[in-house]
């Protein structure tokens, strides 16, 4: 089986707590998608759900998969969000955002009363870090924001740097509410409460990619099978 199949795996796992009537999270990134398309397998079949889509793409998903879609402005408490992550650890604290959408998906998560996390095996790790830390700034004044947390890099004697994210073209990455995004390479998260709390005390930082407190369930697929986490 393939990275994919494992993703499917996932996803259909994460569909069995679907239930009529429900008011669904939709999560960014190919493995939220496959659940979207399975989502809307049963919406065909007459399953009456509506969701929150966590960012424009998904939206565009979600559209074409003919689900009905609300607002948090008209829908604000949510039932259960299913998404993706880039890393899961084993106390259920994620590293989210490598789509870019980690804003609107932590609020989307936080309105809900359940999250539930839906990954291939690869994303579990036992320490957060490997993969860069996305970090949602306000571009005004990016630099200086920027600087911030490379000095907190360098404070906690990590061998990591943080770059601006950037399109193929070069350009940077803007994000559906137009920050851009810095990737903070901190290798080894030790303690992912204090960098959370560190991180939103620097001015111009409006999000980042830490979830902890947030997932109910991890559903992790690989070739030994189905694991969860909660
Ligand atoms: C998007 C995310 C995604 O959930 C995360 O990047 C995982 O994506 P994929 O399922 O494609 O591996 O946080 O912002």
């Amino acid at each position: 089986m393939t990275t994919e199949d494992f993703k499917r795996v996932a996803a259909e796992a994460a569909l069995a707590h679907v239930e009529p009537g429900m008011k669904l999270g939709l999560g960014t990134g190919s493995t939220a998608s496959i659940f979207i398309e399975l989502l809307g397998e049963k919406v065909a079949q007459g399953l009456d759900v509506v969701g929150v889509p966590t960012s424009e793409a998904t939206r565009e998903i979600a559209e074409r998969h003919n689900i009905p879609l609300t607002t948090l402005k008209d829908t604000p408490a949510l039932d259960l969000t299913v998404d993706g992550a880039d890393e899961i650890d084993p106390d259920l604290n994620l590293i989210k955002g490598g789509g870019g959408a980690l804003l609107r998906e932590k609020i989307v998560a936080f309105a809900s009363k359940r999250m539930i996390v839906i990954a291939d095996q690869s994303k579990l790790v036992d320490t957060l870090g490997a993969f860069p830390l996305p970090i949602e700034v306000v571009p005004f004044g990016k630099e200086p924001t920027l600087r911030a947390i490379r000095e907190l890099i360098g404070e906690l004697g990590v061998e990591g740097d943080v770059v601006l994210r950037r399109a193929e073209d070069g350009c940077p990455v803007v994000t559906d509410s137009g920050h851009v995004i810095l990737d903070g390479h901190f290798r080894k998260i030790h303690n992912p409460k204090a960098l959370a709390a560190t991180l939103v005390g620097i001015p111009g930082v409006v999000e980042h990619g830490l979830f902890l407190d947030l997932a109910g369930l991890a559903i992790i697929a690989g070739p030994n099978g189905v694991q969860t986490l909660e």
